[in-house]
């Protein structure tokens, strides 16, 4: 079982404190704020389960005796709460790939993780469609990475609400037991390393995709990707930099939207809506 270790922040969507927000946190109780995201293109459903090069077993094994890293029993997919199936199904975002969703329904996942995921899925693929054919990138990897890279907080739950990376090494190992490939698992484990020399642009863009989507601007991974970018295309960094400064503020257009979607879930399973959270991942 592979394991990586890294520090990784707390993403508090309701926090906005970070430098370089461009989210202006309107309307954040907003019930309809996913349906208005100028972003959905494709809230009718586009299937791109095609593209999730995953290989994960839903058949709903123990987690715990087969990767030894969580303290939670996995539910299974028909005992799944309705508060999942309404981040699975609500309308604004693209369907998550079927495998991932049959996976975090066997697993039990609580509800602001499914749409914690299907929102940086969403915007994983906004990213790569307004990149184009100018980057080279495994793009079924960087959208499995995306729809799973914080499945590790199924086994670490407190993680969801506060800080905490232990879920990036159990999150990869919970890939794995499920027969995941290590390239493709292991996104799981790095999406919080971006800073890394060997970080690769498959692995930058997932962790690209997890700060955009709630409108966050990370001037050093950007301009990480720019170099990357530009080194195989043979563009300017600066073009490069200006072109995807471009593409990001405008997804990050969306990002309220997509907060008040994923603040609509639950952070743990079968609560009231009194329980409610401030914070979220
Ligand atoms: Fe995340």
């Amino acid at each position: 079982m592979n394991t990586a270790n890294q520090s990784s922040e707390t993403e508090n969507a309701a926090n906005n404190d970070t430098t370089h927000e461009t989210t202006t946190n309107k309307n954040a109780a907003n019930e309809n704020g996913a349906n208005e995201n100028g972003a959905n293109r494709n809230a009718t459903g586009e299937d791109i389960s095609s593209e999730n090069a995953a290989d994960s077993d839903a058949a709903g094994e123990d987690v715990r005796s087969e990767s030894g890293v969580g303290p939670r029993r996995p539910r299974r997919g028909a005992d799944s709460d309705p508060a999942l199936e309404r981040a699975f199904s609500e309308p604004g975002l693209r369907p998550l790939p079927s495998d991932v969703v049959a996976l975090l329904r066997d697993l039990g996942a609580p509800p602001r993780l499914g749409a914690h995921l299907r929102a940086v899925h969403h915007v994983a693929v906004e990213l790569l469609d307004r990149l184009g054919e100018a980057v080279d990138v495994d793009r079924a990897a960087v959208l499995f990475g995306a729809a799973t890279h914080d499945i590790g907080k199924v086994l670490f739950p407190g993680e969801l609400t506060g800080a905490g990376a232990e879920h990036e090494p159990a999150g990869e190992a919970l890939l794995r037991s499920r027969g995941v490939e290590a390239r493709l698992a292991r996104f799981a484990a790095l999406h919080g390393r971006w800073e890394r020399d060997d970080a690769t642009i498959d692995e930058l863009l997932v962790t690209l995709a997890d700060k955009v989507w709630k409108g966050r601007r990370e001037a050093g991974l950007e301009q990480k990707v720019a170099e990357i970018i530009a080194a195989a295309t043979g563009e300017a960094v600066w073009a490069v930099y200006m072109r995807l400064d471009d593409i990001l503020t405008a997804i990050a257009g969306g990002a309220d939207d997509r907060l008040a979607f994923q603040a609509r879930a639950a952070a743990s399973m079968k609560r009231t809506t009194t329980e409610e959270d401030e914070t979220m991942i």
